[in-house]
């Protein structure tokens, strides 16, 4: 038997950790959970009465929100005293590409790692299970081993106080999207460590909605790169469709039927095989860039090189379609307004981070485009932190965004409209009455293909689909 949890704290209430928690928190009423966060701003909205300014947006998360915060779900900046009364805990903090120093561009920053690591060595009591669930580099826990064990050293000044830990890693898989069916339902619970105490305890916690066959323990450091390599595999799909989808173009064949042929071999599978406008999100390219440095480190530059080009077939993807754009515009954006449908780095997520949207739309707005941009789920002051906006001036010398309200607004006196992340809603709209208000010869680029080419085809536009 593992030991008996009452209460977990879990540093970092971000996308993973709100969800994770959340859900934690559902599936066990028994025990409390304290998701802290330093940053006051995201903790005051995760409490705020209105369900639709939690800082993350996920399909069913506000409905687990509802059935249990502040019932045994608490969201606050007080770290000291729920460490301390804690049994359990998760760091669930960002682990960002390093931008300086050693590694910079490549390299994990585990700043916020190590600074959880300390707290935790600070202020925990007794027994403490602390678990990685934070993407790290393989080695990790060694590092966050040797700060808590220190915690414990004569030369501490904490010498006082007994305390002990074990570490386990915990990575997660969900997707954002579908974080709370993926958390609810997960393919596989990965479990790494070397005490069977605490992999129990951990275990006894997800068996309350997970079967015990999905669950797999293997030693820390497996876990840990299964992880990165998780995600590379993954990413690797996408670079290899989206390579194919170039070819398409150029030999008149069709991406998603080559797409469909392709992933219905059972070895290869149907999954991620949509060619798009380049992978975005916060975690595929800092974990294959993370993967690339750990081979170098290790001395195999074949390996690392293989797995960079993943990331450098993704940039190369979003060059190619804004180049495309520039192409059939007559090669000058210069003063036209483009519309972009979509800014999220994927439907049914408010999370900009490295969205295939952002180079895009720089290359646009360098060209001197005036870009005007929708989505239903992102915010202005996102948009604006995420092209820079502040700081941007193109070489003509003038800010060129606009942020619109409503898609009407996006689109009116437009000569194109860019289809950039594939929310539902951007699959069924009224392409005549759009084409009516668009200058004229009228293009949509569908970078996602859900666009009804015969709907559009009708309309009046001229129509560019990726991979045909
Ligand atoms: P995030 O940036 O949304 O959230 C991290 C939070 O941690 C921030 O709110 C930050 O203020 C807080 N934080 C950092 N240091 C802290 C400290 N010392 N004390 C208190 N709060 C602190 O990040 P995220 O997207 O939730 O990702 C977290 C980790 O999970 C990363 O390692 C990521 O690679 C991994 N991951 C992310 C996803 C995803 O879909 N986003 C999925 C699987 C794994
Ligand atoms: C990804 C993984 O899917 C998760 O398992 C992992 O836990 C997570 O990274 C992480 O470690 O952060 P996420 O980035 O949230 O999840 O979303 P994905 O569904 O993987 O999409 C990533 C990007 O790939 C998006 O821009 C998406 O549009 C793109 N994509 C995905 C395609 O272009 N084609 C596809 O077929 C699938």
């Amino acid at each position: 038997m593992g030991n008996i949890i009452k209460k977990i704290c879990c540093i970092g209430a971000g996308y993973v950790g709100g969800p994770t928690m959340a859900v934690i928190a559902e599936k066990c009423p028994e025990i409390e959970v304290y998701v802290v966060d330093m940053n006051a701003e995201r903790i005051k909205k995760w409490n705020d009465d209105d369900l639709s300014k939690l800082p993350v947006f996920e399909p069913g998360l506000s409905e687990v929100i509802s059935k249990c915060r502040n019932k045994n779900l608490f969201f606050t900046t007080e770290l000291k005293k729920n460490l301390a009364s804690s049994d359990m805990v998760f760091i669930s903090v960002n682990t960002p590409t390093k931008t300086r120093g050693v590694g910079a561009g490549q390299a994990s920053d585990l700043k916020w790692i190590e600074a959880s690591a300390r707290q935790i060595a600070e202020y925990a009591q007794g027994h403490t299970i602390v678990i990685e669930k934070s993407t790290l580099p393989v080695k990790t826990a060694q590092t966050i081993k040797k700060i808590l064990m220190e915690a414990n050293q004569d030369n501490s000044p904490l010498k006082n106080n007994l305390k002990s830990f074990s570490i386990l890693s915990n990575p997660e898989f969900l997707a954002e999207g579908t974080a709370i069916s993926d958390l609810k339902n997960p393919d596989r619970v990965l479990i790494g460590g070397e005490d069977d105490k605490a992999i129990n305890a951990l275990i006894s916690i997800y068996k309350k909605w997970v079967n015990k066959e999905k669950i797999i323990t293997t030693d820390l450091w497996s876990s840990e790169l299964s992880k990165l390599v998780a995600n590379a595999f993954l990413a690797q799909r996408i670079s290899s469709i989206n390579s194919i989808s170039a070819l398409c173009e150029k030999t008149g064949a069709d991406i998603k039927d080559v797409s469909i042929a392709t992933g219905t071999d059972k070895r290869i599978g149907k999954y991620f095989l949509n060619a798009g406008p380049g992978f975005g999100g916060s975690c595929f390219k800092k974990d294959i860039s993370n993967l690339v440095y750990i081979c170098n480190y290790y001395g195999l530059a074949e390996v690392s090189s293989y797995w960079q080009k993943v990331i450098d077939i993704n940039s190369w993807q979003k060059r190619r379609i804004s180049k495309i754009i520039i192409e059939k515009l007559f090669n000058t954006l210069s003063g036209k307004k483009i519309s972009v449908l979509g800014f999220s780095f994927k439907a049914n997520t408010n999370d900009t981070r490295e969205s295939p949207s952002i180079d895009i739309c720089r290359d646009l707005m360098e060209e001197g485009a005036n870009i005007s941009i929708y989505d239903p789920k992102v915010k202005e002051s996102q948009v604006s932190a995420a092209l820079n906006i502040d700081t941007f001036n193109n070489s003509l010398g003038y800010k060129n965004f606009k942020f619109a309200s409503s898609l009407n607004d996006c689109m009116k006196d437009s000569y194109a409209v860019i289809v950039l992340t594939e929310w539902e809603e951007f699959a069924h709209l009224d392409w005549d009455q759009i084409y009516s208000m668009m200058i004229k010869p009228a293009w949509i680029f569908d970078t996602r293909s859900i666009v009804d080419k015969a709907k559009v085809d009708k309309a009046g536009f001229n129509f560019w689909r990726i991979g045909s």
